[in-house]
């Protein structure tokens, strides 16, 4: 049986890769939700609900025997959820503070993340905990994820858009960096070069593929085969540009294939007054998942699934006739 690992895009392949170093003779299946990308401004809702469907998606196919959430912004929405879901191993990302506190000699840490990360409960019961050993910067990276998933990780602009985080941390005297996303590795080379060699800079990709290991060997779970595992990979992007942008970023053939129909999303767009949109939201949330609403140049959007999107329909009819809600198309989302 496979491994199954997720990710709202490429980033998590930085921790493929360490579960591949580590583990060479498992078969490994890799999904890209390369549509939704990023999580790290998204609503916890939604981020749930893919988290789910992607877990369902590798469960019902493959059968995995364990899962990793190569995301720590999945993992701080999710990761609880799935555990109490599904009866297999349940690997999540957390972000390196406690090894960082111990390296630091200025005694001045900063964790770089997304903001949905820093802003879970997951991340602040972390945080409390080491909070006592050094001082402790979070700091948002705005941009890096989408600058990354475009594949320009050397451009003056990059290095404009790493400098403008990093050197100010590095002014208050940080000297040890923590990677809370699995996108970030790839931008350590450029980090590399502002830093110089003396600061730490400390990602969790390895760690976590040694949890794995450790958990596969309580099951008894490991592949006793000698020859290298199989890997597959799936998105919910647009397969040719996810797969030549993963080859491109990680310098191997990685071959995507499109993720089955019922685990596409519907877009739904509609017109609401502005003043009913907060009421709105508040009972689509109590909705648990049915969908995520968005505005996008000032058009309203109801993302669903395939799956959800007949009981979405009945339930905006069963709507108070006062909201006025008025739908104006539906489409497959394609991730392009
Ligand atoms: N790679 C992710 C993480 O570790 C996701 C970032 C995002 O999609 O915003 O948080």
């Amino acid at each position: 049986m496979p491994i199954g690992i997720f990710d709202s895009g490429l980033g998590g392949l930085t921790v493929f890769e360490e579960i591949q170093n580590l583990l060479p003779h498992e078969n490994l299946i890799y999904i890209a939700d390369s549509a939704f990308a990023p999580y790290g401004d998204k609503d916890s809702v939604f981020i749930v609900r893919r988290a789910c469907l992607l877990a369902d998606f590798l469960v019902q196919t493959y059968h995995i025997k364990a899962l990793v959430v190569a995301c720590n912004t999945a993992t701080g929405a999710a990761v609880h959820i799935l555990r109490e879901r599904l009866d297999i191993p349940v690997i999540g990302m957390e972000p390196a503070i406690k090894p960082a506190v111990a390296l630091t000699q200025s005694g001045v840490v900063a964790v770089l993340a997304t903001s949905n990360t820093l802003a879970s409960d997951k991340f602040s019961k972390l945080l409390d905990s080491h909070q006592h050993q050094a001082r402790i910067i979070i700091q948002p990276c705005v941009g890096w994820v989408e600058t990354i998933e475009q594949g320009t990780l050397y451009s003056n602009w990059t290095r404009a858009l790493v400098a403008k985080y990093v050197q100010p941390l590095l002014d208050v005297g940080v000297d040890t960096f923590v990677l809370g996303c699995t996108h970030y590795p790839l931008l350590e080379p450029v980090m590399r070069d502002l830093v110089g060699d003396q600061v730490h800079i400390i990602s969790t990709g390895r760690a976590v593929a040694r949890q794995l290991h450790h958990q596969l060997l309580l099951q008894h779970a490991l592949n006793q085969h000698t020859e290298h595992g199989n890997t597959s990979f799936w998105t919910s992007g647009e397969k040719k540009q996810v797969t030549s942008m993963a080859s491109l970023l990680f310098q191997q053939e990685m071959v995507f294939n499109p993720l089955p129909q019922q685990y596409e999303t519907i877009i739904v767009e509609f017109s609401l007054e502005k003043k009913q949109q907060l009421l709105f939201q508040a009972l689509l949330q109590s909705e648990d998942g049915l969908a995520f609403v968005r505005c996008v140049h000032g058009v309203q959007q109801l993302w669903t699934t395939s799956a959800q999107v007949e009981t979405l329909k009945e339930w905006l009819k069963c709507l108070p006739k006062s909201f006025n809600l008025c739908i104006l198309q539906e489409y497959v989302w394609t991730g392009e």
